[in-house]
């Protein structure tokens, strides 16, 4: 009986000891693959700014050998100032087709839309349970509001105010390791990372706190007017524009009155510009010309060369994925059900450890 007993005690035993190793590997495995997540909102139109300043450097992180990473479209995030549905639909649509048409590879990440993964917004309700209001009272674009426009809190919608905690959301429902993001957004992942703690404090190390990735070395896009590219100031050369367009739109850059007999100063918005675009070797000749002389309507053209020479292929994408939508959506269809997957395991361990069936 005892010998049985023991036996039966070993067995279990080693049973116990198997599954906590295989446990053990698991966790491990999982704390050792690097998940990098990111999101975009879809706010209209992207420019030449977004591309060098998000989907570039996104599609790069995503192709330097990380094994997993989410990429999504943060559509309820949009609905903070979009109160429009089919302005929404179709930022959503031009979001998604210019996400593909820079290189996003739905084979390599899990690409999925926000609004198609109900676990985020569930997470979230959990989460702000452990968010003290002080820390979102924080939050810069909710104090921008009330400082710079002196607005009331009866014109801040809680959208608005809760934006960082969907935020920190849609980053522990995947579990995320990495976030690469703008400096702009470095405050919302540090919110994120507060979060998760305060979190893992009571409950155990359920919530993977993020590390985030601040892009360096990412140039600041200068716009038509010599200010930083961007929408709100409707500087921008839109990113998909017809190649006329582009050429319209490059006329239309800053340049000083010098004759083309002058000397130029490399220093100047449109030589940031073709350095983007252009080769070493193209580069050199260029800042030879600028050292000797050269008419700012020679620059501009063969600005508008380099810059097509990127874009066209990409252009030719996008407007493929914009007339076939059923593609497109099938392709976040598929991310969603990934996304799901991934989402629900790591919601089940949530809701166990809050107590919620
Ligand atoms: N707030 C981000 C922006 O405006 C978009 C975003 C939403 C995001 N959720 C995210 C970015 C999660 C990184 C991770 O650009």
């Amino acid at each position: 009986m005892f010998r049985v007993g023991l036996l039966f005690t070993l067995v279990l035993d080693f049973e116990n000891q198997h599954n906590l190793l295989a446990c053990k590997i698991r966790k491990k495995g999982e704390m050792d693959m690097k998940t990098i997540l990111t999101g975009i909102k879809p706010t209209g139109i992207s420019h030449l700014g977004n591309y060098f300043g998000a989907y570039a450097p996104a599609i790069t992180s995503l192709n330097s050998g990380v094994a997993q990473s989410f990429f999504f479209i943060a559509d309820y995030h949009a609905l903070t100032t979009v109160k429009n549905a089919e302005t929404l639909r179709e930022y959503n649509k031009q979001i998604a087709c210019t996400w593909l048409a820079c290189g996003l590879d739905p084979n390599n990440s899990v690409f999925y839309r926000q609004s198609d993964v109900p676990e985020i917004f569930e997470l979230a309700i959990i989460l702000a349970n452990y968010t003290p209001k002080g820390l979102l009272n924080r939050a810069h674009a909710y104090k921008d509001i009330r400082k710079n426009k002196e607005k009331g809190d009866e014109e801040v919608n809680m959208g608005l105010f809760n934006y960082p905690l969907l935020q920190a959301s849609d980053i522990l429902t995947f579990g995320a390791t990495d976030v690469p993001v703008g400096k702009d957004q470095k405050q919302h992942i540090e919110i994120c990372q507060g979060i998760a703690r305060a979190f893992n404090a009571i409950h155990g190390e359920v919530l993977t706190v993020p590390n985030v990735q601040i892009k360096k070395d990412v140039a600041t896009i200068p716009g038509l007017d010599g200010r930083k590219m961007s929408k709100s100031y409707g500087n921008q050369i839109p990113l998909f524009c017809s190649s006329q367009e582009l050429d319209f739109y490059i006329k239309k850059i800053k340049t000083d009155s010098s004759l083309p007999i002058d000397p130029k100063s490399t220093d100047c918005d449109i030589f940031a510009l073709y350095k983007l675009f252009a080769n070493k070797e193209e580069l050199k000749i260029m800042e030879n010309k600028f050292a000797v002389g050269v008419g700012w309507g020679e620059v501009k053209k063969e600005l508008h060369r380099v810059t097509d020479r990127l874009i066209a292929p990409m252009r030719e994408k996008y407007l493929f994925y914009m007339s076939n939508p059923d593609v497109v959506e099938k392709i976040l269809q598929d991310g969603a059900r990934r996304a799901r997957e991934r989402a629900r395991q790591i919601l089940n361990r949530v809701r166990s450890a809050v107590g919620v069936s």
